[in-house]
């Protein structure tokens, strides 16, 4: 496949920064703390980061609101913090994405401020106004009476997120420009310098925030935002080959045939697969039946095969975390499966350890419901856990304040550990080509009613059992690897097996 050849062997580690570890005591996740906890990101397998947005901001939806893209937060660091960031992980062999955040600003940005302004200038253009104080953009949230211009502007999420202006796919009011006309163009090259800043100073590529939006209103097919994307990331790719791109689309047909995204994220939308895997009440990994979810990855997975990779999630920065939802056995059972699919697959930073979904927790900078996934890294059993040695009630969300919340140091002690399961998942997909993002994937067996799934990698086949009772799988032969018990042909409960 046409792709960036590191992305085969690629096993990603999502770091939402404000959470990860504090160097500084001012009990706020940073990039030096990141820094020094890269040896920790190798040994568990995974070999490349996505850093959630560390840019300058006014933090109204954790950092989605950009203040100035070309700037390190400074609650984060220094720029030169990030440089040095990117040095060390790349001599560890880790490649680094950031999180791009192209279809809105922070109403603080000045780009916006100056778009407010009732006299024409460079940017009155660069996000969507309507042309009159009171009328409003139809179909789509809008704000008035915050800026001395005459006119309305519309937003993409929060209110503090007005939209950048990308053109419009269908022209039905005078104040709207067509996606091909200059403002558009210059809002796209003004996407295409950040993108070329971070790349000439060391980073492997980013995440795409709401990839699939940029464009406004009846972009059928979303041909109009695909055509941009294509353009704009092949104009990178032409200066940094080896940068990769995964959107946050959640239709690989879309995002990897005709955007020329490199992957894709398997989102928890509703009904589909992978929520029919993990999340849902009749979910596989809950030891139903694997049908719905194989059918819906199958049809991804065929129309994107030859185009780029689907990317699995263990969870990120705006679901519950997947602990919520599965047992630790159950868990072990996710991440072998996750892990040995066909794609790059994302691991969100504590969830090789099963760090919990805080429920109860109250909103903090724009997380509402998801703030309980936000919490801090539990490193060791001491102060903060290990995150801080700030005071605990300065810190930017508290930890888990269970007596048994889970930990990185005691269960790396523990040879039975979710995280011992992970690392040796990981593994064994490094030591075997077969089961990497470019290696085959045939289903063996998946029927309504039956729990046994199994799928054949290459020269492997695998049998995955998540009910509660054991299951006869036919299958003979010595295992290379195995969670739970094969004896026989017979998976046990909760099993996993590679023959
Ligand atoms: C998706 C991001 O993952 C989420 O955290 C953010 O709030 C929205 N996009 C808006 O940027
Ligand atoms: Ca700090």
């Amino acid at each position: 496949m046409n792709r960036p050849a590191w992305l085969r062997d690629a096993v990603f580690y999502e770091i939402y920064p404000s959470s990860f570890s504090d160097s500084n005591g001012d009990g706020i996740g940073d990039v030096n703390g990141i820094r020094r906890k890269l040896p920790y990101v190798k040994a568990l397998g995974c070999n490349a980061l996505w850093l959630n947005p560390c840019f300058d901001s006014p933090f109204k939806d954790g950092g989605y609101d950009v203040r100035d893209y070309k700037l390190v937060a400074p609650r984060y660091g220094t720029n030169e913090d990030l440089y040095a960031l990117f040095r060390e992980a790349h001599a560890l062999g880790i490649r680094v994405l950031l999180d791009l955040v192209p279809g809105h600003t922070s109403e603080e940005h000045p780009w916006f401020i100056q778009s407010g302004q009732a006299e024409r200038n460079e940017y009155s253009d660069r996000y969507i106004w309507t042309d009159f104080w009171i009328k409003g953009t139809p179909d789509h949230p809008y704000i008035g009476g915050e800026t001395p211009r005459n006119g309305t502007y519309m937003l993409n999420f929060f209110k503090c997120q007005p939209a950048l202006n990308y053109g419009w796919a269908k022209v039905t009011e005078a104040w709207q420009t067509p996606a091909d006309a200059p403002a558009a163009k210059a809002t796209r090259d003004a996407m295409a310098d950040v993108m070329g800043f971070w790349l000439s100073q060391g980073c492997d590529g980013f995440r795409v925030d709401m990839a699939n939006s940029l464009v406004k209103a009846d972009d059928e097919n979303k041909s109009y935002t695909s055509a941009l994307w294509k353009g704009l990331l092949n104009e990178m790719r032409a200066k940094y080959p080896e940068a990769a791109f995964v959107a946050e689309w959640g239709w690989p047909k879309q995002a990897l045939c005709l955007a020329d995204f490199d992957m894709d994220f398997y989102l928890d939308h509703p009904g589909n697969g992978y929520n029919r895997l993990v999340r849902s009440p009749d979910a596989y990994l809950k030891g139903n039946d694997p049908v719905a979810f194989v059918k819906d990855y199958l049809d991804r997975y065929e129309v994107s095969r030859e185009a780029g990779y689907i990317s699995f999630i263990t969870g990120n920065h705006d679901t519950p975390r997947i602990s919520w939802y599965l047992s630790e056995e159950r868990l072990k059972l996710a991440y072998a499966l996750l892990f040995t699919l066909p794609g790059v697959p994302f691991l969100y930073y504590g969830d090789e350890i099963g760090m919990r979904y805080l429920s109860t927790l109250p909103t903090k900078e724009g997380g509402y419901t998801r703030t309980g996934s936000r919490t801090p890294m539990q490193w060791g059993t001491g102060h903060n856990l290990g995150f801080s040695p700030g005071d605990p009630q300065a810190l930017y969300l508290p930890v888990d304040p269970a007596a048994d919340a889970p930990t990185v140091a005691e269960q790396e002690r523990d040879p039975a550990s979710l995280l011992t399961a992970v690392k040796a998942v990981l593994a064994l997909r490094h030591r075997q080509p077969d089961l990497q993002a470019d290696g085959p994937l045939s289903i063996l067996h998946a029927k309504a009613g039956d729990p046994l799934l199994v799928y054949r990698r290459g020269a492997l086949t695998l049998a995955v059992n998540p009910s509660d009772g054991p299951v006869q799988t036919g299958l003979s032969g010595a295992p290379l690897f195995q969670l739970g018990t094969f004896e026989r042909g017979e998976l046990g409960p909760c099993s996993f097996v590679v023959l």
